[in-house]
């Protein structure tokens, strides 16, 4: 039936908004799988998913929906960041009172403070889980050996982001942090100190005023940090997350055992069966050629995205945000007195995930600050190239014998590491034991030190166990379960160790009860 102008314009108005909606979703009600497909790959938010994904990536046990709500911790971190940059003014004259007036005066400036702080603790926390659920369930071996690469600097641009938002508020804690971390970056001239080549080469004064813009924390150090922490080192994480979640989809999804695999396709020439012998044949972009177009089929063992991993990301959104709240309302975000460069904070102690190192540095700051650091992430970086058995990905601890491995690894490396500090407490370390030495030959007992200190025996007596492990077990797999197990409990101890038994001057004290009152 054909309409006048003025008729079709009434129309046109009646129907305006589901026109609307019709040009903006392009698709039904999903409720048919090629509906399901189109509502993920024709939405911009969505796209990043694929449209089916394996049964065995939506079981809880596969990924702990670790990697989701370390990503949902990031953009909270975003969002109330940005809210917190609207308030803060990054001088040294200004730092302290606008973190004040956001704690105080802000209407729910308390609240989006406390959500960003335990946020960050929360990211870094999810983010070492993360690494940890990805290496005992073997998703770092070929094809993802990239992926995990990527996963590395992640980690390490989440420590970063930490350490430069921790001076931010310019109070007593972040001050002193900040000054013992810097000096840790410098520490590289305590080597060319001792050897005596400073005046030509000095790697650790130029990292130190490259950090700071000077030789001590002021002014330009807060910028700089304010910098890399808004600005920077946002920007490098969102690019190297897209890099990580591109190369998911490349690497064919989620790691999964070879029980969840579809079976192969029927192989082209071969007779796929009695009925329906295709004649045509389908491509995709020049890359795919094949008999059949497998459009709108069930592919054996995946489901469509769209509802049920959504329904997931949500659930887990919910629950993040609903943890991050509760806590944030009950506890506050510690803000000590300002920055004062004249009273120095004993003991000041970095974030909890900085302790253990924190720990080592106390023996030596370049042996503990940037050598073991340097150590570990360089064999985390290397696990996939060193590590290559190609059996049991995606199963947990690589089935019995790896849970076995892991439990004598826990033994082995609590005794050890117990040990070691039981021994420093009560007996000191090289310096104790020869004072005449260190008074004679102080260059030389700095370099012994710098490569002799408890942290890197702990190192050693992991390496000679790992390579027990594989003459015993004749199985990379089962001695890197071995070694990356001894360097969680490595961390989790060291953590412990200094939050709870070290006070001032970096004493031991059963707990922080016992610690002596010092006067300023
Ligand atoms: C900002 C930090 C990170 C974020 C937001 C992130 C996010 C994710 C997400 C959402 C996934 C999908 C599966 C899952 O939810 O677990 C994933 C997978 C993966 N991540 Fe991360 N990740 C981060 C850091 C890391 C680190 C530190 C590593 C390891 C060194 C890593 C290695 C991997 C690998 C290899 C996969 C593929 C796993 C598989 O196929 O099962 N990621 N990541």
């Amino acid at each position: 039936m054909k309409y006048s102008a003025m008729r079709q314009f009434l129309r046109n108005i009646k129907d305006l908004f589901r026109n609307f909606w019709k040009s903006m979703i392009r698709h039904g009600r999903p409720t048919t799988d090629r509906a399901r497909t189109q509502t993920v790959v024709q939405n911009f938010f969505l796209h990043i998913h694929p449209a089916r994904v394996n049964r065995h990536a939506l079981k809880w046990c596969t990924t702990i929906g670790l990697g989701i709500m370390t990503t949902v911790l990031f953009l909270i971190l975003v969002v109330t960041g940005i809210l917190l940059m609207l308030y803060y003014k990054p001088s040294v004259l200004t730092a302290y009172d606008s973190m004040k007036d956001i704690h105080f005066v802000v209407p729910t400036g308390r609240v989006m403070r406390n959500v960003h702080r335990w946020g960050a603790h929360g990211m870094v926390a999810l983010v070492i889980l993360h690494m940890a659920r990805v290496f005992y369930t073997s998703a770092y071996k070929s094809p993802r050996e990239f992926n995990w690469v990527m996963g590395i600097v992640l980690l390490v641009v989440t420590f970063a982001l930490s350490f430069t938002g921790y001076l931010l508020p310019w109070d007593q804690l972040a001050f002193w942090a900040i000054t013992i971390g810097s000096s840790i970056a410098g520490s590289p001239q305590d080597l060319t100190d001792a050897l005596g080549i400073t005046q030509y080469f000095n790697p650790g004064g130029f990292i130190k005023e490259a950090l700071l813009g000077a030789h001590f924390v002021g002014e330009e150090a807060l910028i700089r940090f304010y910098t890399l922490h808004v600005i920077i080192l946002p920007i490098v994480l969102s690019a190297v997350l897209g890099v990580h979640f591109w190369r998911i989809r490349k690497d064919g999804g989620l790691a999964r055992p070879a029980s969840a695999e579809p079976p192969d396709p029927p192989v082209p020439g071969e007779d796929p069966g009695p009925e329906d012998t295709p004649t045509e044949s389908f491509d995709l972009m020049a890359i795919i050629h094949d008999r059949t177009p497998a459009t709108n089929q069930e592919i054996e063992n995946t489901v469509p995205s769209w509802p049920r991993v959504f329904h997931l990301e949500v659930i887990l959104t919910m629950a993040v945000l609903l943890v991050l709240i509760v806590l944030s309302l009950w506890i506050d975000a510690p803000l000590a007195e300002r920055a004062n460069p004249d009273v120095p904070e004993n003991p000041a102690k970095a974030p909890w995930y900085f302790l253990g190192c924190q720990e080592l540095v106390s023996y030596s700051a370049f042996g503990g600050g940037v050598v073991i650091p340097g150590i570990v992430v360089l064999g985390l970086l290397l696990i996939p190239y060193l590590e290559r058995e190609e059996e049991d990905v995606g199963i947990w601890f690589s089935g019995r014998r790896g849970w076995w491995i892991a439990a004598v690894s826990v033994i082995f490396a609590v005794l050890v590491n117990i040990g070691m500090l039981v021994f420093t407490v009560k007996y000191g370390w090289i310096r104790e034991w020869f004072p005449d030495l260190v008074q004679k030959y102080p260059r030389i007992l700095q370099i012994v030190i710098m490569f002799a200190n408890p942290g890197m025996v702990y190192v050693v007596a992991c390496a000679l166990w790992s390579i027990g492990l594989i003459l015993w077990t004749n199985s990379t797999r089962m001695a890197s379960i071995g070694l990356f197990t001894c360097f969680l409990v490595f961390f989790l101890i060291l953590t412990y160790f200094a939050t709870v038994h070290r006070g001032p001057n970096w004493d031991f004290f059963w707990s922080h009860a016992d610690w002596p009152v010092v006067e300023h």
